[in-house]
Order: C-alpha cells, then sequence, then structure tokens
C-alpha cells in the first residue's frame, strides 16, 4: 500500500511511517553533527512525539547520552489506518535510541491524568532514580482537570473585541481578510486551565513528592510571544493569557524546588509550522512571510536548530542561564530583531494572493506542513511499499 496525505481542513488524516523515521534520523544527525553538549543524563519529557518536545528528546539523547522517557498521547496504527505521527516518530526515536546504547521508554495516554503522572512517576522509580531535566512541551485543545473531572476546552480568540486582518489558505495561497470574534464566557479561564501553568505545577509536585527529582533539578517549558501583527489573536488573546499564566507558574515551580536547589525557566521560541499554529488564522501568511525574510538572511530555524541553541547556548554553556527582565529564555531572540520585523511588516502590507508565493515562503510553508506527517521529506522512497505496522518497542 502505498500512503497518500489526505487532508480534510487543516488536518492531514495519515501519515507515511518511513518519512517520520527519516524526520526523526534528520534530527538525529543535525544534534551529532554539532556536538556534545554537556547537559542533564536522565530527563523526563512531556509532550516527547512531535515539535519541540520531540526535539529536546533528541538533543537530549543524542547531545549529551541522555536517557530519556518520553510521554505523549499518539494513536497507533490499526488494520487499513496509519498511526499519528508522533507515534512513528517515537518509534523511529526509541529504535535509533537503543541502537545507540541509550535507555528510552515512552509512556503513551493523557498527560493531565493522574493514571498516567503515576505511570510514568513508577517509571522513573524503576529505571532512572531521580531526572535531572522535566521538559513540558503540551499542546493541547483540551484538557479534564484529574481533580474536578470538568473537561475545559481552549479557544484561539481575541480578548474584548473583534479581530479583522490578512491570512492564507497556505493550500491554495488564496489571501483574504478575516474576522474573529472576541472571546465571551468561561473562554479564558478555560484556556488556562489547558495551556496555563497548572499541569506542568502538578507534574513537578508528584515528581518531587515521590523524591524523584535530583538536586538542582531544571524544567523548561515552551512559550511565544510574537510581534504585534500577530498579538491580537496570539499573545493578546485567550492563548497569551494562558502563556501568561504558564510564565507566572515557572516562578512558582522554582519557589517549590528551592530546598532541591533546582529551577523551572520559561523558554520563549520562535514562529513555526505544526499542526496547532496552522489552524490559527493570521499566523500561517505570518510564518511564510517571517521564513523568506529569515532564509534570506541565513537565521531560519526549525525545532531541532532551535532546541540544539537553547540547550548549547543557554542552559548548559557553562555561564549563568541569560534571561529577559521577566526572567525568560530567548530563543526567539533571531525572528525578534528589529531589522527582521520591520521586513515582514513591510512584506505584510503588500501581501496578496498574486505575489504570495513570490514576496512569501508558501512553498517552504507546505513542505513543512507536509513533513509534520511524514510526506515530501528529503531522502525517502514513496513508491516502495509501506504497509507494516509499525510499534513502539517499549510499549507493544
Ligand atoms: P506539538 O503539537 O508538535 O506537540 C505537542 C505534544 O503534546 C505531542 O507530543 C503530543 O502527543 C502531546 N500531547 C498533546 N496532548 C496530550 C495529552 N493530553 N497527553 C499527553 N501528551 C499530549 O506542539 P509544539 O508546537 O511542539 O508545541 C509545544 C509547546 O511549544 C507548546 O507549549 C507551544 O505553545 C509552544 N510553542 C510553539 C510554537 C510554534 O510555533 N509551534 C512556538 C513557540 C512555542
Ligand atoms: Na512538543
Amino acid at each position: 500500500m502505498i500512503i497518500e496525505p489526505r487532508m480534510r481542513g487543516f488536518i492531514c488524516l495519515t501519515s507515511q511511517p518511513k518519512g517520520c523515521e527519516q524526520n526523526v534520523k534528520n534530527q538525529i544527525e543535525y544534534v551529532k553533527s554539532k556536538g556534545a553538549i554537556d547537559g542533564a543524563k536522565k530527563v523526563l519529557v512531556i509532550g516527547a512525539s512531535t515539535g519541540f518536545g520531540l526535539a529536546s528528546r533528541i538533543t537530549s539523547a543524542f547531545g549529551s547520552n541522555a536517557a530519556t522517557i518520553g510521554v505523549f498521547f499518539e494513536k497507533p496504527p490499526t488494520a487499513g489506518k496509519t498511526a499519528s505521527p508522533g507515534w512513528y516518530n517515537s518509534a523511529a526515536f526509541e529504535k535509533e535510541a537503543t541502537k545507540a546504547g541509550l535507555y528510552a521508554k515512552s509512556v503513551n495516554g493523557d498527560a493531565f491524568s493522574n493514571e498516567i503522572k503515576a505511570q510514568t512517576l513508577a517509571l522513573i522509580k524503576e529505571n532512572l532514580g531521580q531526572i535531572d531535566l522535566v521538559i513540558y512541551s503540551l499542546a493541547s485543545p483540551v484538557r479534564t482537570n484529574p481533580n474536578t473531572g470538568v473537561l475545559h476546552r481552549s479557544v484561539l480568540k481575541p480578548i474584548g473585541e473583534k479581530f479583522t486582518n490578512k491570512t492564507v489558505d497556505f493550500h491554495s495561497g488564496k489571501v483574504s481578510e478575516v474576522s474573529i470574534e472576541p472571546c465571551s464566557g468561561d473562554d479564558i479561564e478555560n484556556t488556562i486551565a489547558v495551556m496555563g501553568g497548572e499541569d506542568w505545577a502538578m507534574w513537578m509536585d508528584a515528581l518531587k513528592a515521590d523524591n524523584l527529582l535530583a538536586p538542582g533539578a531544571t524544567t523548561v517549558a515552551y512559550s511565544y510571544i510574537g510581534p504585534s501583527l500577530t498579538e491580537a489573536v496570539y499573545r493578546k488573546g485567550t492563548i497569551g493569557r494562558a502563556k501568561d499564566h504558564l510564565e507566572a507558574t515557572a516562578f512558582e515551580i522554582t519557589k517549590s524546588l528551592a530546598d532541591l536547589d533546582g529551577k523551572a525557566y520559561v523558554s520563549v521560541n520562535k514562529a513555526l509550522v505544526t499542526q496547532a499554529s496552522s489552524a490559527i488564522p493570521v499566523i500561517p501568511l505570518y510564518i511564510s512571510l517571517l521564513y523568506k525574510i529569515m532564509k534570506a538572511e541565513g537565521i531560519h530555524e526549525g525545532c531541532i536548530e532551535q532546541i540544539q541553541r537553547l540547550y548549547a547556548d543557554r542552559l548548559y554553556s557553562g555561564n549563568e542561564v541569560p534571561t529577559d527582565e521577566q526572567g525568560r529564555i530567548r530563543v526567539d531572540d533571531w525572528e525578534m530583531r528589529e531589522d527582521i520585523q520591520a521586513k515582514v511588516a513591510a512584506l505584510w502590507q503588500e501581501a496578496v494572493t498574486e505575489n504570495l508565493e513570490e514576496i512569501g515562503d508558501l512553498e517552504g510553508y507546505r513542505k513543512d506542513f507536509y513533513n509534520l506527517f511524514g510526506f515530501d521529506v528529503d531522502g525517502v522512497d514513496y513508491a516502495a511499499d509501506t504497509d507494516e505496522m509499525v510499534g513502539i518497542p517499549s510499549i507493544s
């Protein structure tokens, strides 16, 4: 069976195991090419199967020879249906880590639940003892609070007033105007409940209560800021409130880890093509212009380049971890450079359907999007059969 991308709206329903495996291998090669990082040796990554979390797991394992436990929520393959990409990524990661003699185990299920936390804690107790680094990289539209049983849904909406701006359908390249109604009711509280810091703190409390954090343990969660162009729908919208909460939670966690001399950080990362960011109006147009400019300047990065730089130049450089005046690590520094933002803002004014293919990097956007699902990955023979059921060694 040859697997083709099958799109429904902004979601791709299929994924390609060989392409996912090649993506993981490419990321491993990149990390190795940059040299050893004197980093953590026992690492827990929550949200480890795609995006920034996968890049973190790969950087820990192949940059610092770390033992890793990855937690994620992915669909295994079933007869006639491909797995979700994070499943194939994790299968490939475990295979490569094991080949390299590195401990790698995974937990697949709802990280917000008490059950998955307990299962993960038991695995740490049994195999690793204590953790040096916890990466918190969940991106989810929903969360059931395990204490109240309430299901919260996050929304991506402006606060206070309707927001109108340009957007692009990156498949067709059509630029149009989009209006997003402001949030209402409990939208802000619900978005904070899903994407804020409450669950991160629960994980850290549970790990500490069971004595599973090593002295000096570090934890890092990921955030985004972005430019004024997108702030109505991002940083000053409902999701921004959740990120404010996440960032405030870092200080609370640092306080709670004082006796261990532990520390919690938020790292602000750059805008990248993911399933989530493709679904937010306005953002795809911004990203396609940003990519064009950053590539032209030779400073474009994907998840793996971002996280390798976070580890090598920020967390484990041997110097004090540099932060901004609000205590945040910044690896969005190149995206936010004044000259880059000025160029993006100028292109934004010009962008129309007729010129976007040229002034924006729609091609790069599409390639990154298809790559998320293992399609259009360089070096993969797509004509070859792919009908094996790919399992994750530590799970199946
Ligand atoms: P992603 O969708 O690629 O990864 C999300 C991960 O969370 C996956 O491993 C998924 O399996 C896991 N997950 C989701 N729900 C889960 C659940 N209930 N239980 C267990 N695992 C679950 O997302 P990403 O883009 O890498 O985002 C990670 C973090 O980085 C988010 O906080 C996001 O806001 C932040 N960030 C993203 C961007 C961007 O442009 N994409 C930029 C800066 C910061
Ligand atoms: Na992630």
